[in-house]
């Protein structure tokens, strides 16, 4: 789908948030199916690839029902999950995640300047208005050396991968989402990938936000993938609020 066809600005911001909101009793088990299953493999995959141990400090951004959260406390590790869909936090409680969440907006992250040790973020990117400025954010919180590992769907490029996977994503996805949950939604979570910057782009992102030794990594044929890296010694650009 074209860009064009899809919100942008503050409506994007609302509709994603109300969207949110209306499928979050039924967004766990549906997850699961989506990614057969394989994303709590790719969220320790992040994990282990900033390695997050004791003593660290996380914010996992957009944290919907607490996923990763759960996975981060796991670990020894502290987390404060951050999600702008209240009923995304409540739903998590209901099912038992008890980690520290607020209610707030990745785009103006409610922690101060260099307070935190690790950032993850799963399955968002692509939900953000301003991915730049997010990324200007996770960087700002983030002190000197601190990690983030952001992850989120992608699309195959081999031909035939490329197809199979178009017909799971594309039509599959929304027709079961549509009978167990809102029809409109699971037809709007596969087109806005077409949110999502190329890899390259991606990449150069988070080096202009500030961080260094960026990675990408392709999972599953490359239907989804791993962005990380380490905040360098400069405040990026553009992510004043301290
Ligand atoms: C696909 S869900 C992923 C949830 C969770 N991270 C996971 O791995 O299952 C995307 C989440 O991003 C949240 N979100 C989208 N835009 C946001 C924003 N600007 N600020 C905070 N949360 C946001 C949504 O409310 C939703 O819970």
């Amino acid at each position: 789908m074209a860009l064009g066809d899809l919100p942008s600005g503050e409506e994007k911001r609302v509709r994603v948030r109300e969207m949110f909101d209306r499928i979050a009793p039924r967004y766990d088990a549906l997850n699961r199916v989506m990614s057969v299953g394989m994303d709590q493999r790719w969220r320790r995959r992040a994990l282990d690839k900033i390695a997050v141990g004791p003593g660290d400090l996380v914010v996992d951004l957009a944290c919907g029902t607490g996923d990763f959260c759960g996975l981060v406390e796991e670990r020894g590790a502290e987390v404060i999950g951050v999600d702008f869909a209240l009923r995304m936090l409540k739903q998590g409680r209901s099912r038992g995640l008890d980690s520290r969440s607020v209610q707030g907006d990745g785009e103006w992250l409610p922690f101060r300047s260099g307070s935190v040790d690790v950032v993850t973020c799963g399955f968002a990117l692509r939900n953000f208005v301003s991915l730049g400025g997010v990324m200007n954010q996770i960087a700002r919180i983030l002190k000197p050396g601190g990690r983030a590992a952001l992850i989120d769907v992608d699309r195959p490029t081999w031909g035939p991968v490329r197809v199979a996977h178009s017909l799971y994503f594309d039509r599959i996805i929304p027709l079961v989402g549509g009978l167990v949950s809102d029809r409109k939604a699971y037809r709007y979570l596969p087109q806005s990938t077409a949110y999502l910057p190329p890899p390259d782009q991606l990449r150069e992102m988070m080096s202009a936000a500030g961080f260094l030794e960026v990675g990408r990594e392709s999972l599953f044929l490359g239907s989804a993938q791993i962005l990380t890296g380490v905040r360098g010694p400069l405040a990026p650009l553009g992510g004043a609020l301290s």
